[in-house]
């Protein structure tokens, strides 16, 4: 592996599409109701490794969220229930050596929390001690809510998420848009008012009617952060392997593919795996010569062991 990154160089006085972001200040919580305040819409996108990290915070995103989404997009479960706390432990880890500025909110698994407020603090200290995120998301409203209270008396802030909540997804009735009727819809914006109540800086609303998110807004003061919300949320989010185009399974219809990374990486690979078939990789240029001398003694000294 190459250390060094392969930054081309840009014309004089404009940055490269490689170059560092400049320097930003460290997006915090009042970062992110200031911005709400002044109607600046809240930018989010998840990150698994180190490499997507650098990405995002290249890309000068406010939150990251290491999202159980993981799960499915690079541990490949068929569903986000199976990832572990030691899986998530692992991957936030990553995320947080690559980003210095936006927001890191590791995702509580399904199973780290739900079990009583002693089980959900500690998962989040987990997150906070051993990851080094600056908060936590849990899913649900009903017991979530009294989870996320605890969390929040032990210092840690909570993300709530509402509407489409993946982990709950048999019991919704699968991987669904929610709040269609007025009485479900009612539950999710009064999840997100509970959640609110409890201490929550911000909400994910996901999969709900826009029309919902516009009629939820004025009744929250915290962020709300849309995925198939509408546009009336204060922020948007968005699977990373989905807006890049990296991960090929199904892709929800709020998701909008800014980039076809999986084809360009599938390109590069089937390139190279040519390349090496014809002998047309390596090439001079990729390897390492040796003095003539030393060749020339070390052909001797190979001839004197031959006939030992
Ligand atoms: O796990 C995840 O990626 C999420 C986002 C979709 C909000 O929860």
């Amino acid at each position: 592996m190459s250390a060094r990154p392969h930054i081309s160089p840009a014309p004089a006085g404009k940055p490269g599409p490689g170059a560092p972001a400049p320097a930003r200040p460290k997006v915090t919580l009042s970062t992110l109701a200031g911005k709400k305040a002044l109607g600046e819409p809240v930018v989010m996108v998840t990150a698994y490794d180190y490499p997507s990290a650098q990405v995002a915070e290249a890309a000068g995103v406010d939150v990251v969220l290491v999202g159980d989404s993981a799960a499915m997009t690079v541990l490949g479960y068929p569903s986000t229930v199976p990832v572990s706390m030691d899986e998530m432990i692992m991957l936030a880890g990553a995320a947080r050596r690559g980003l210095s500025t936006p927001l890191l909110v590791g995702d509580l698994p399904f199973g780290s929390y739900e079990a009583s407020n002693e089980v959900a603090v500690a998962s989040a200290q987990r997150f906070v001690k051993e990851a080094g995120c600056d908060a936590v998301k849990l899913e649900r409203g009903g017991s979530s809510v009294e989870r996320a209270r605890a969390i929040v008396e032990a210092g840690i802030p909570v993300m709530g998420h509402v509407g489409l909540t993946p982990q709950s997804a048999t019991s919704l009735g699968g991987y669904r848009s929610q709040g269609r009727t007025a009485e479900r819809a009612l539950e999710v914006v009064e999840d997100a008012a509970a959640l609110e109540t409890a201490g929550c800086f911000a909400i994910v609303f996901e999969a709900i009617p826009s029309e919902v998110t516009d009629l939820a807004m004025p009744r929250l003061e915290v962020p709300v952060i849309g995925i198939g919300a509408g546009p009336s949320a204060d922020g948007q989010v968005l699977v990373f392997h989905d807006l890049l185009g990296i991960y090929d399974g199904h892709a929800a219809r709020f998701v909008k593919r800014y980039a076809r990374v999986r084809e360009d990486m599938i390109a590069g690979v089937r390139a190279y795996a040519d390349d090496v078939r014809e002998r047309r990789y390596p090439e001079p240029e990729h390897g390492y010569e040796m003095a003539p001398d030393e060749a020339a003694r070390l052909r001797s000294l190979l001839h004197g062991r031959a006939e030992r």
